[in-house]
């Protein structure tokens, strides 16, 4: 028996992982004059107007805001000023939001027992005279957003204790604004900074710049970042998918003994990555939305109303309206689960949909749809139950 020294194709894998801050994030300039822009309110005592940072999954909002919340943190400080900042990343509800951000202001908050005047009271007496800025990442994921917003939003009129608050909002869900009440929206008065789907040029030069910081001199193979930044731009250029796929290949060739990333390990690593991605979104969805898309994967392709009909054939009394499904349809097709598209027939066109990729998601589906099937299985059709069974023997190997 025989120790195996580890190989080192890895220098720094931290570079690679959640939460480093890269020395320069690329492509963001215009992101970040206006962030600076807003920000910079407060060098002459001014509240910053409220703010959403909007953009697709994996091109750099949270990073970008984390790199000017050390910035704020680092200038009140040195110019001794009256602003407080408080993050929370996403909260479940508007008060839990409320009580992580004064946490993390300094201001202990009991979680239960006190409504939103006390909390709030008590958050202004103790932070009397500041400017709050509050950052809220992925506040799609609040249920009562519009709660919050009348809260804070009414302080800033009326007569509070602070000179006023100031709320950043990260999300990766362009219909958030949807979710918001009309009248809230006139009162929240926000500007809007969009971050954008990288192209597969600029996923590579985001991603080679990572390598060069994380991996030995000619470790990696020619035409894998290629590969790698292909798959990330047609993700609408999620960069965390690349490094994710980056971090799985120097594990492989560590298994492997190989002191290169390969094509084959790349493949490798973006099949591991690209099931555990879709595993765990799709165990995130509502029974509802997994449903929908166990029906469109064993349909492959099908004809919107006919999706309807079929889920409230199934669900009979258990259904839910057609609005709210129409919402859950939107929403998977935004997170790129599936994909709409139009067919032209002689009185104008009709809406079909299909899963966005194939193999693995049918796989995934017909995993996470498990739960559905205990519970409905009884309801659905002979053909169908035949062909989640085809699907799943299709693709027993994984
Ligand atoms: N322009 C860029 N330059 C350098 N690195 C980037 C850039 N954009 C994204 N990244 C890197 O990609 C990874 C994902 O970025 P980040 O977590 O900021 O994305 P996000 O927009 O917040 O995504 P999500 O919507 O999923 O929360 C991070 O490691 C980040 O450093
Ligand atoms: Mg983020």
């Amino acid at each position: 028996m025989a120790l195996i020294p580890r190989l080192r194709a890895l220098k720094n894998s931290k570079v690679l992982s959640q939460g480093y801050l890269p020395d320069k994030l690329w492509f963001l300039d215009e992101q970040k004059r206006d962030l600076g822009i807003y920000l910079g309110y407060i060098l002459n005592d001014n509240v910053p107007p409220h703010i959403l940072i909007i953009g697709p999954r994996g091109t750099g909002k949270t990073t970008l805001m984390t790199i000017f919340r050390a910035e704020l943190l680092k200038t009140i400080k040195k110019n001794d000023l009256n602003v407080k900042v408080g993050y929370t990343h996403a909260p479940q509800t508007a008060f839990s939001a409320f009580a992580q951000f004064t946490n993390d202001v300094g201001v202990d908050l009991p979680t239960q027992g006190v409504g939103y005047d006390i909390a709030i009271a008590r958050y202004e007496k103790a932070c009397a005279d500041s400017i709050s800025i509050f950052i809220i990442d992925e506040i799609d994921q609040i249920k009562d957003i519009n709660d919050l917003l009348i809260q804070l939003t009414k302080r800033n009129e009326l007569n509070s204790k602070v000179k006023g608050y100031c709320i950043i909002g990260i999300t990766n869900k362009q219909r958030i604004m949807s979710s918001i009440d009309q009248r809230n929206l006139s009162a929240f008065n926000h500007r809007i900074i969009n971050t954008h789907e990288y192209d597969a040029t600029q996923t590579y030069k985001i991603l080679s710049d990572r390598v060069d910081h994380a991996f030995h001199k000619n470790v990696v193979d020619k035409g894998v970042l290629e590969k790698i930044s292909g798959h990330a731009a047609r993700r609408k250029g999620d960069c965390r998918f690349g490094l994710d796929v980056l971090l799985q290949a120097a594990e492989l060739s560590e298994k492997y003994q190989s002191d290169k990333i390969t094509i084959k390990i790349t493949d490798e690593a973006i099949g591991v990555v690209e099931f555990k991605f879709i595993y765990d979104n799709i165990a995130r969805k509502t029974l509802t939305q997994k449903y929908l898309l166990l029906k469109i994967a064993i349909n492959n392709d099908i004809h919107r109303p006919l999706l309807f009909q079929w889920y409230s054939r199934v669900l009979g009394n258990d259904a839910l309206s057609s609005r709210r499904i129409n919402e859950y349809i939107n929403e998977l097709i935004e997170d790129q689960f599936i994909e709409r598209y139009y067919v032209r027939i002689p009185t104008g066109k009709e809406s079909w949909l299909h899963l966005f990729e194939l193999e693995p998601y049918h796989v995934i589906i017909s995993i996470a749809t498990d739960s559905f099937l205990s519970l409905y299985g009884g309801s659905l059709p002979d053909e169908d139950l035949d062909k989640i069974q085809e699907v799943k023997q299709k693709f027993k190997s994984y």
